[in-house]
């Protein structure tokens, strides 16, 4: 079987635009003919895979007016698009499907849902891209090529980030942001939901935290690095913020959720905490009554160490966690500067009565408090790579590490029998620049991420043995807002390297091109341009 599909796909390799799979799939063997959509097409589906069915229903009835009927057996229509559940084929994994398209018939086989999903996914792939548009469109013959497909993702882990504390995000752009995840076969959402500049999650037990932390009464104007000093800081006179009620978050997680997506809440701990400290002071260090805070960078402001701010952010957790399903919660953890911990005589009592060596050791002894209690719910922390820094001793052994600041952090993390997500800022950091031809985009942190690197990226560090890349769960790309002040400017420093970072998750190693990933992309643009997505052109 392989010999052969490795035999057609050498004779196709002559690329062929009219099918231009983003992530490539693993095994694509294209015959001759298509199969018509039209109004008598019936959708048929069994028990397990009818909402399936009915999403696929969904997607094809705004371009082509037609809404075709979903049903448990073919009856009079004479050519079908069968999605069913096929135990033989567990081969395929958790997520992986077989879709085959004849003259007369679409099958998508799998062994669980989520694969018919992302068989369903492809499908809309294989569509002409105006089946992406939003209303009617008229002249188009909505033809899929007749095509037989094996997929499967080669991570488990492959996400996409969003900061909504820097700039609010408004609920509709975020199901707009997981139905593109979704488009891309990602399946982890990683809300970045609170910080130093915006709280942006109700918190039933602390109203304060969105009464007061979720707005700022102004923001700075600018890249403030490049200010001299900052005294010469500007901001504009416009209040920001925002935030999502409990029944907004309920409403997005189920809306990932049938998107086969797990939504990863971040609550930010001890650092990146000015909002929680702005709307409760005593959980800072110095008693002061802070603001919001309206710039951006590594802020001093951290939670203090006591038994009381332990206990308030296990109360935040306990309400995250009855809105969140997520086996993994984020307690971020990354730049907590620790002069506020030196001065403070309730952090040095703390690292006395402990025996801990210094400040680094007291965030790791405040992170392993807050994996142990969650492992004790059936969690798992997931934290930025600096949770390593005072060492991983009491640190449950389910933690697993974000490595950000290069891939160090998830090589150690894994060698010591940690699972990881790598998020290198050299390959994924999407709030860098996209050109070195600054002048002529839009404002950014800094930086140089060009497509190609993205596309480069490979997930498993050289470092790693065979056991210890078991490890790797996967990769994301990471998205930060202190510049992407609007849904449009988030698409287009996402747009297209989003594309790229979904297929180093999915696609095997040995089928990555960059010369073919380019060529499919300049169909998958034809596709963001119909869902209204605001991306980088390739220049
Ligand atoms: C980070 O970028 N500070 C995780």
């Amino acid at each position: 079987m392989i010999t052969l599909f490795t035999l057609i796909a050498l004779v196709s390799a002559v690329q062929d635009t009219s099918v231009a799979v983003i992530p490539r799939p693993v095994h694509l063997t294209r015959g001759t003919g298509a199969f018509l959509i039209t109004p008598a097409t019936a959708v048929v589906t069994d028990r397990a895979t009818r909402q399936i069915g009915h999403r696929l229903a969904d997607w094809l009835e705004p371009a082509t007016g037609y809404r075709l009927p979903v049903t448990a057996a073919s009856g009079a229509a004479t050519r079908t698009i069968a999605l069913r559940l096929d135990t033989t084929l567990s081969r395929l994994g958790d997520e992986g499907y077989r879709l085959t398209v004849t003259g007369t018939r679409i099958t998508i086989r799998a062994p669980h849902p989520a694969g018919v999903f992302y068989g369903i996914e492809t499908l809309r792939q294989l569509l002409p891209p105006d089946i992406f548009r939003a209303a009617p469109v008229s002249g188009v013959t909505w033809t899929v090529p007749v095509v037989e497909i094996e997929d499967q993702p080669r991570f488990a882990w492959r996400g996409a980030h969003l900061d909504v504390s820097r700039s609010f995000m408004p609920k509709e752009f975020v199901k707009k942001y997981i139905d593109l995840l979704a488009l891309h076969k990602l399946n982890r959402f990683h809300w970045h939901l609170t910080d130093d500049q915006g709280w942006r999650i109700e918190i039933k037990k602390y109203p304060l935290l969105t009464a007061v932390g979720a707005w700022r009464r102004n923001s700075l104007i600018g890249v403030q690095h490049r200010y001299a000093d900052t005294t010469q800081w500007v901001f504009d006179s416009v209040p920001h913020g925002g935030f999502y009620t409990q029944d907004d978050v309920k409403e997005i997680v189920a809306y990932a959720a049938a998107r086969y997506i797990t939504v990863v809440p971040e609550i930010e701990m001890p650092g990146h905490a000015q909002a929680a400290i702005a709307a409760y002071p005593w959980l800072g260090n110095t008693g002061q009554q802070l603001e919001v805070l309206n710039h951006w960078g590594v802020d001093q402001n951290i939670l203090n160490p006591s038994d009381s701010a332990i206990h308030f952010m296990q109360d935040v957790l306990t309400e995250v966690l009855a809105l969140f399903p997520s086996h993994w919660i984020h307690t971020g953890g990354d730049e907590a500067p620790k002069a506020q911990w030196q001065a403070s005589p309730v952090a040095q009592a703390r690292i006395r009565e402990l025996g801990l060596r210094d400040e680094n050791q007291l965030q790791s002894w405040m992170t392993a408090q807050m994996s142990q209690w969650l492992a004790a719910r059936g969690r798992a922390l997931i934290g930025w790579d600096e949770i390593l820094e005072g060492g991983t001793e009491g640190l449950a052994p389910n933690a697993v590490v974000m490595s950000w600041r290069g891939i160090q952090g998830g090589i150690a993390a894994a060698q010591a029998g940690h699972d990881v997500v790598m998020t290198p800022t050299s390959n994924t950091y999407f709030d860098y620049y996209q050109s070195q031809d600054q002048q002529h985009e839009p404002l950014a942190i800094g930086g140089f991420l060009p497509l190609d690197t993205v596309y480069a990226y490979e997930p498993i560090p050289p470092a790693l043995d065979s056991a210890q890349a078991r490890h790797v769960l996967g990769t994301q790309g990471q998205i930060w807002t202190e510049y992407q002040r609007t849904p449009k400017n988030v698409e287009y420093m996402v747009f297209p390297r989003l594309a790229a970072l979904a297929e180093i998750a999915w696609t095997p190693r040995e089928s990555k091109d960059f010369a073919d990933f380019k060529a499919r992309l300049a169909q998958h643009f034809n596709r963001l341009n119909a869902l209204d997505v605001n991306y980088r052109p390739l220049k």
